[in-house]
């Protein structure tokens, strides 16, 4: 991969067409099929410390923060560690306790966010042991930890990040299966979830031909003045995500909540003039999901859905293809990455240079 467009109007085109190489690539060459497991020989914590390690601790900004969010899902569910993820800027600033069983991990693509560096220069001065999950070999945060592992998304160039993300939730799950094969996740568990991540690339292939349909339902919803991005557990911090990147290059106002959350409050807001994007996955809480969709319909609200099979409450489905439950995250994001790129490109804007945003904030 190079810096070249290779035929395409805009970076952001060309790194989302990209994924399924990038995602092969990360893969690449550490899958052990016999133990069922993968090799991070970077992340200098042999067997003994993986088992030691009480809490995780994810930090990073914007979208690698919600790459994050994903991650801290998988190592609970895979490792049954303890773990969360936190905006770097915001734990920096509040004096947070250091705790030496737990391991500290700083997401990055450019390894040169300013507040994931000073998060881990604090941490580090306080003893805690970090670990980088970084796209660009030899930056500063790579540096700086002491160990980690990198995404191999290749170069990004657009502002805003997509292959970078979903190569960063894929290294999150080689991390989990990694910790949960030291720890309690079984033979059969681990080569599950490597088949599942041997899927990936051809389903992102599979994903990426829809573009035409997804074009067509972006230019529908391209008038919206509003939006709102729902998702469960799994889901949400895929509806996060594909907020940010909508409000990133079309500058539509769109929130994210969880879809367990309506009922408290954001239901108010449901009218046929705010559309609501719904994640909503064929697993154990397919029905809870369903439930949301009727609350919104009742409500007169417009809904697309994200799902593996059509769903009827919904006025629009984007179908994507099924892989484990606990991987579908890192397949249901990336037609919503191409809905913001088609729903930015109808409104006219400057797709691979927002106004106000930089590819790296590496200032306070
Ligand atoms: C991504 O679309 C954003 N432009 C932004 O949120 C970015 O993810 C954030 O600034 C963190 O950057 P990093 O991954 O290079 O640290």
């Amino acid at each position: 991969e190079s810096y070249d467009m290779g035929g395409h109007d805009t970076y952001m085109h060309k790194e989302i067409s990209e994924q399924a190489d990038a995602v092969d690539r990360v893969l690449r060459g550490r899958i052990d099929d016999r133990f069922s497991t993968v090799h991070l020989g970077g992340l200098n914590l042999d067997a003994r410390e993986a088992r030691g390690v009480r809490r995780i601790k994810i930090l990073g900004c914007g979208t690698s923060y919600h790459a994050g969010l994903i991650g801290a899902g998988l190592i609970e569910e895979l490792a049954r560690i303890p773990a969360d993820a936190e905006p770097a800027s915001e734990f920096r600033y509040r004096n947070p306790v250091v705790d030496p069983d737990t391991l500290y991990v700083a997401v990055s693509q450019s390894g040169e966010t300013y507040d994931v560096l000073a998060a881990v220069q604090e941490l580090k001065r306080k003893g805690a042991r970090v670990l980088g999950v970084v796209n660009v070999v030899g930056s500063a945060i790579a540096r700086e930890a002491d160990g980690g592992m990198y995404v191999h998304a290749g170069p990004e160039v657009c502002v805003v990040s997509t292959k970078c993300f979903t190569n960063t939730v894929v290294a999150f799950a080689l991390l989990a299966l990694h910790l949960g094969r030291i720890r309690d996740l079984s033979v059969a568990d681990g080569k599950r979830i490597i088949d599942g991540l041997r899927k990936l690339p051809e389903q992102i292939g599979r994903i990426l031909e829809t573009e035409a349909e997804i074009k067509k339902l972006a230019e529908v919803y391209a008038g919206a003045q509003s939006m709102m991005f729902i998702g469960r557990v799994r889901g949400y911090p895929v509806a996060l995500e594909a907020s940010l990147k909508l409000k990133e290059i079309s500058y539509i106002h769109a929130e994210a909540y969880p879809a367990s959350e309506l009922k408290h409050g954001p239901l108010a807001l449901i009218e046929p003039a705010l559309p609501t994007v719904a994640i909503v996955p064929d697993d154990d809480l397919l029905e809870k999901n369903r439930a949301a969709l009727e609350e919104i319909k009742a409500r007169s609200g417009r809904i697309l859905a994200i799902a593996h099979r059509e769903q009827e409450r919904a006025d629009h489905t984007i179908v994507v293809p099924k892989n484990e439950n606990e991987l579908d995250p890192i397949l249901m994001g990336i037609p919503l990455q191409l809905f913001a790129y088609h729903t930015a490109l109808a409104m006219g804007r400057d797709i691979d240079k927002p106004r106000n945003l930089a590819k790296s904030v590496t200032v306070e």
